[in-house]
């Protein structure tokens, strides 16, 4: 089926910034929109996010955060090499990569060819009378992934109320996806209440939808959140395990790791040990970003000691990126990988970067940003990609809970299983 028109425009995320949506329209008069995310604690490796800041145009709209030329590159340059043509993801990455050869899109901004990547392959899945999700696994069960959710947020997503990004949860014992959702709506909603009965919570909702309550160390932070866990009738490292989010390289300055509200530094060799003792005396399954982006020793040295069962996940280490990857590959410096396709700018790239991951062994976690849509097309690709996990923020905000809701969709209407990565 032939493309009759791409148009772009903007539209506003979660928190109210602007961002790139593309909408294609096909032969049958159907219409595929894909709006793209955008991050806050952003790694310097991820590919551009277009920005008009600096222009004469910024000025005027939203304090230089407009994306008018990312909008532009794409009904100027992008749009006059794709109508007329057959709908197919494959050709309008490629027309793409012709347009701007460089795999940070540095050319086109990752906002603007993301969007069209996405819309692409919603238009191509509809062409062939599938979902999303079908489309990438068209047959056999669908895998559902198992959902990492955030209960704690602080860093830069919550006001700094805790020196680490987030404390999640694993609910690696439920037996079905909507089992695991129930848990930890379960879990959050007794978090919340503990929380204001210790008079913890600051009534800060992050941008995740998470619970800002401060408190002065990652352990506590912890604990609190197995208590959570526990009083809920659930065996912490059984049932439900955590997964820290320490995105350290927020709080790498000057060499050192510089937990503020703990007010401790530490030398790299140093945080080594404490991420050691951390995982050993906590029901930690998976840690994330324990190092700097461009900590690669730290990365290894703590590889080489970590518990075998832990998960060493790397976001702004690896970017989405694929030399990034072989890099970690190469160096033994993880076992998992974030996949977060507009750290990559093109549904493509992304996809052979999750594949490659599944080829050396690599866990893969499928991801949302701080900054979401009502969009729920990540839901069909980590589940289309066999990702096994999910990465949404919390279960506040409909920019969420779309990605829920539409997992519990496929889950009442397809075939599935449900994965267990843990
Ligand atoms: P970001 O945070 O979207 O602000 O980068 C998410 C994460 O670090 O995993
Ligand atoms: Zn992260």
């Amino acid at each position: 089926m032939k493309i009759t028109r791409v148009q772009a425009f903007q539209v506003l995320d979660s928190r109210g910034r602007p961002t790139v949506a593309a909408a294609i329209s096909l032969a049958d008069a159907s219409v595929h929109t894909a709006r793209v995310p955008s991050g806050a604690s952003t790694g310097a490796h991820e590919a551009l996010e277009l920005r008009d800041a600096g222009t004469a145009l910024a000025e005027k709209f939203y304090g230089g955060k407009s994306v008018f030329a990312a909008v532009a590159n794409i009904n100027t340059k992008i749009a006059p090499a794709l109508v007329g043509k057959e709908v197919a993801l494959h050709t309008i990455d490629n027309q793409i990569r012709e347009i701007d050869p460089s795999t940070s899109r540095k050319g086109l901004g990752a906002n603007a060819t993301l969007a069209v990547s996405l819309a692409g392959a919603k238009a191509e899945a509809h062409s062939k009378n599938q979902s999303l999700a079908r489309f990438f696994t068209p047959t056999g069960n669908l895998l559902l992934p198992m959902p990492m959710v955030n209960i704690l947020s602080g860093g830069a997503h919550a006001n700094r109320t805790l020196d680490i990004q987030d404390v999640l949860v694993l609910p690696h014992g439920a037996k079905s996806f909507s089992e695991a959702l129930s848990w930890i709506v379960a879990i959050r909603e007794l978090a919340a209440v503990r929380g204001k009965e210790r008079g913890l919570v600051t009534h800060l909702v992050a941008d995740e939808g998470g619970l800002g309550i401060p408190f002065d160390s990652i352990e506590e932070a912890c604990s609190f959140v197995v208590s959570c866990i526990e009083g809920f009738g659930l065996k912490p490292g059984v049932d439900v395990s955590l997964a820290l989010d320490i995105a350290s390289t927020q709080f790498f300055e000057n060499g050192q790791y510089q937990l503020h509200n703990a007010k401790q530094s530490y030398t790299s060799a140093e945080f080594v040990d404490f991420i050691t003792n951390l995982v050993k005396n906590q029901p930690i399954i998976s840690i994330e970003d324990p190092f700097a982006e461009d900590d690669w020793d730290s990365w290894k040295n703590f590889a080489s000691v970590a518990p075998p069962h832990l998960q060493l996940l790397g976001d702004d280490l690896f970017t989405t990126s694929q030399s990034r990857l072989e890099r970690g590959i190469a160096e033994k410096s993880a076992n998992a990988i974030l996949i977060k396709p507009n750290q990559n700018g093109l549904v493509s790239d992304t996809l052979r970067v999750l594949e490659s991951a599944h080829g050396a062994g690599f866990k893969t976690v499928v991801s949302a940003r701080s900054g979401e849509t009502e969009d729920s097309w990540l839901a069909d690709l980590a589940t289309g990609w066999k990702a096994q996990q999910i990465k949404v923020g919390s279960t506040h905000g409909s920019e969420r809970t779309a990605k829920w809701n539409r997992l519990l969709e496929l889950e009442a209407t397809e075939e599935t299983s449900f994965a267990q990565p843990f």
